[in-house]
């Protein structure tokens, strides 16, 4: 058991994000806080997978960048601006990025030294807009695989259709 959480830390880490599909979705019900939800996201993915850091980005609209948000790990940059870096990469783009080693990323923001590797995945709103992304740093070099990937996608789909329920 992962604290908190119904997730049986010894299966395999791929197995782990999937089984943590139920167990979000049942965070998320009745609570309508996007902050609260977030955070609970983030820390339900560093809890079971032990990452660097997971964490939030949110589009500010206003000063059309990206605001950290609700994280688990190290501090990180506050704010990431268009055209440079894998979290506005995958904003600008409206999909995953996966990068297997982040000293090879031209433009690459490196908030941690420790950061090897990085997974960003969108999350898009019920009006197809990029709202968010989930950001993931691994201090090992390729340290994301096709059914983490996945997982992570799965896991980002009930936050895109839940979106437009929260407030802030
Ligand atoms: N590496 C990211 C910046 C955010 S930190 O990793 C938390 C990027 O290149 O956008």
């Amino acid at each position: 058991m992962a604290e908190g959480l119904p997730i049986d830390m010894n299966a395999a880490r791929d197995q782990r994000l999937v089984d943590l599909l139920a167990p979000l979705r049942a965070l998320f019900e009745g609570e309508a806080s996007g902050v609260a939800n977030l955070a609970n996201a983030s820390s339900a993915i560093g809890t079971v997978t032990s990452w660097h850091w997971v964490g939030f980005y949110l589009v500010d609209k206003s000063e059309d960048n990206l605001v950290l948000g609700p994280f688990q790990g190290p501090v990180a940059c506050t704010r990431l601006h268009r055209g440079k870096g894998v979290c506005a990469k995958a904003w600008e783009d409206g999909r995953t990025v996966v990068v297997k080693d982040v000293h090879q990323f031209p433009g690459h923001v490196a908030c941690s030294l420790a950061s090897n590797s990085e997974v960003v995945i969108p999350v898009i709103n019920a009006s197809g807009q990029v709202v968010a992304v989930l950001d993931i740093d691994s201090d090992q070099f390729d340290d994301f695989s096709k059914a983490e990937v996945e997982a992570l996608e799965a896991l980002m789909e009930v936050v895109s259709s839940e979106w437009n329920r929260w407030t802030w």
